[in-house]
């Protein structure tokens, strides 16, 4: 046997294939309900995907946390493709988890169950997008079916049973930490997740995706100066994450040039103040001169 072979070190993380039976998966690429494919990620030496799962059979939620675009969303649904997902929001009710009276046709009123109460009686995972936008009454909702209550009660209809919690039942959220409208999740419910995942995009992931190698080193070149800018006290800078990366690509399908692709990613930045630092990072890259998208004079 070749020595370099018996010398080698075991790696720190174990493959995803020695950990335990159940969790370990092969899968190279996942498919999401919608058809687009996800690759999964490592997690803790785990397959993303395959930890989401073995989590939730294990009952142990999931709280991701991220900058819009990095992934989440596409994780979870290649995680379970019968998500029931939320898009939560500040004006949101307990109605709009659990379910509402609506008015018919006859002039009468019919029940109609909310996510949360679909959830807990289909034996399903439901998907907490944006956790943060919750008003904290109505995520105290949560805090039963989080601890194991195997009844959730529907205060609008005292006249049913409770909705028994069927196996399968699982709660995964989001949250992006820097966002405007955001508040900050109460410790009540943090400490119900038991795993806080932070997602950032997967570059090579996009490399992978056909995103053009210079735009993928506009995001890469972009993320350093964003830690620098953290690591002295600054809230960072604004980077692309894997959304505004696929569009570029979409756009250089589309026969856009290279140029246009970067003009269109610095007209995404939503920070004014980043503006100049991400067009110097594109003309650094591409050697040309990058102004934001503006219409000009008659063609
Ligand atoms: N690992 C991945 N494999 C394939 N596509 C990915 C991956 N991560 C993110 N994406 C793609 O990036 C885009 C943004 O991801 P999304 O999950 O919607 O972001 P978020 O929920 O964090 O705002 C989607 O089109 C998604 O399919
Ligand atoms: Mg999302």
């Amino acid at each position: 046997m070749d020595r370099s072979t018996r010398v080698r070190r075991r790696p720190i993380t174990r493959p995803v294939a020695e950990r335990g039976e159940n969790f370990s998966t092969d899968a190279k690429t996942h498919v999401r309900p919608n058809g687009e494919i996800y690759l999964p990620r490592d997690l803790g030496g785990h397959s993303d995907v395959a930890a989401l799962r073995r989590l939730a059979e294990c009952g142990l939620f999931v709280l991701l946390s991220g900058e819009p675009g990095s992934g989440k969303t596409a994780l979870a649904e290649a995680a379970f493709p019968d998500l029931v997902t939320v898009q939560c929001h500040g004006d949101m009710t307990v109605a709009h988890l659990l379910g509402t009276h609506l008015p018919t046709e006859d002039g009468g009123w019919r029940w109609a169950d909310g996510p949360l109460t679909i959830a807990a009686r289909e034996g399903l995972p439901m998907y907490l997008d944006e956790i943060n936008s919750m008003p904290m009454d109505v995520s105290t909702i949560l805090h039963s079916v989080m601890d194991g209550r195997d009844f959730v009660r529907i205060d609008d209809r005292p006249d049913s049973a409770p909705v028994h919690v069927e196996p399968g039942f699982y709660v995964l959220a989001s949250y992006n930490p820097g966002s405007l409208g955001g508040r900050r999740l109460s410790e009540a419910l943090l400490s119900r997740f038991a795993v806080h995942i932070e997602v950032s995009t997967d570059f090579d992931a996009a490399r992978v995706l056909g995103v053009p190698e210079e735009l993928v080193a506009i995001a890469e070149n972009l993320v350093v100066k964003s830690d620098t800018d953290r690591g002295s006290g600054g809230r960072g800078i604004w980077t692309p994450q894997m959304r505004e990366l696929l569009a570029a690509r979409r756009l250089t399908e589309a026969g856009f040039d290279l140029d246009f692709a970067a003009s269109a990613l610095v007209s995404q930045c939503p920070w004014p103040e980043d503006v100049p630092l991400v067009i110097d990072v594109c003309e650094h890259i591409l050697g040309v001169r990058v102004v934001p998208l503006s219409l000009g004079n008659q063609v």
